[in-house]
């Protein structure tokens, strides 16, 4: 066959192994693009298409995915929580964080795993930062932020404060966690101010300040924060977000939410096609669409 006909994140054949994104909505992904470009780069006849799948036809869809012989899916907003029960093994990850993000279909078995939690965790680490014995503050109390705080768990961090605008909220989510490394409360308490006095990384998982909300940023009194901080934002688009243009004017070094959102691609690409993944080439197809 002509190299044309292959897949490779592009020409589809009958050949080609397919991979998708469940969601309602899905236009907005970037993640077709990002496998794609990925798919490509490496040579793999491989093909990533979004799926539209409503809520109550979730059962059926994952059905149809086994039947139809799919690789594997993303899992996205509003089926994260929701899809576990209609897999056959649930990965550490996922059982961690309560959500799926990613699912393998292997020998007749839908796995699912959670690669959101590890994503900022290596982001960071690409850029040589550690995790292990840091104080970390995390401002919001949802569902990344809950993958955010599996990964500073699993890597080792020393404590994990994390503040958002209900205290009510955010102490309930702080007790889901059997970890007392993970502490919750109000953002504008005493107590998430001297949180931030000795911080080593801060982070705004809250989608304050995401497009199209681009004038917006998450309540941080910066003299409290230490120079040495390192600050990201879990937001990919703006690409510098407020919050981090402010942190940068502050004196901060940090870390934009590209990272987090190529990084969970890259593993999930591993675990479905068992293969190295071409990290430049996604962060490049990433930034040729939002600049
Ligand atoms: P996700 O589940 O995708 O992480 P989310 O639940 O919509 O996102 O929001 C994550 C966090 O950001 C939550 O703590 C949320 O606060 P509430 O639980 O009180 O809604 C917080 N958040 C969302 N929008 C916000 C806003 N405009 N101002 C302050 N906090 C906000």
């Amino acid at each position: 066959m002509s190299k044309e006909y292959i897949g490779h994140g592009g020409q589809i054949s009958g050949t080609t192994k397919l991979v998708g994104l469940l969601g309602w909505p899905v236009e907005h992904s970037l993640s077709p693009l990002i496998h794609n470009a990925a798919f490509r780069a490496a040579g793999l006849d491989y093909s990533y298409v979004p799926l539209a799948v409503h809520p109550e036809k979730l059962a059926a869809a994952v059905s149809g995915l086994k039947a139809m012989g799919f690789v594997g899916v993303n899992v996205t907003v509003p089926h994260k929580v929701k899809i576990i029960e209609f897999l056959d093994v649930v990965d550490k990850s996922a059982k961690l964080v309560g959500a799926v993000n990613t699912i393998v279909f292997e020998d007749g078995l839908a796995t699912g795993y959670n690669t959101d939690m590890n994503g900022f965790v290596h982001s960071l680490q690409s850029e040589n930062i550690g995790v292990r014995d840091k104080q970390v503050v995390l401002m919001g109390a949802g569902g990344a932020s809950r993958a955010l705080v599996c990964g500073f768990i699993e890597h080792g961090a020393a404590s994990i404060m994390v503040g958002a605008r209900s205290s009510v909220k955010t102490e309930e989510f702080s007790a889901s966690f059997e970890d007392k490394r993970v502490i919750g409360c109000g953002w504008d308490s005493g107590d998430f101010a001297e949180a931030i006095k000795t911080c080593d990384i801060l982070v705004n998982c809250t989608p304050v300040g995401m497009y199209p909300n681009i004038g917006q940023e998450p309540p941080v009194d910066w003299a409290l924060v230490p120079r040495q901080a390192i600050v990201g934002d879990i937001i990919y688009n703006p690409p510098l977000t407020k919050f981090l243009k402010t942190a940068h004017a502050a004196g901060h070094r940090v870390i934009d939410g590209a990272g987090m959102l190529v990084e969970q691609g890259a593993l999930a690409f591993s675990l479905w096609t068992k293969q190295v993944p071409p990290r430049t080439i996604m962060h490049q197809a990433l930034a040729a669409v939002i600049k």
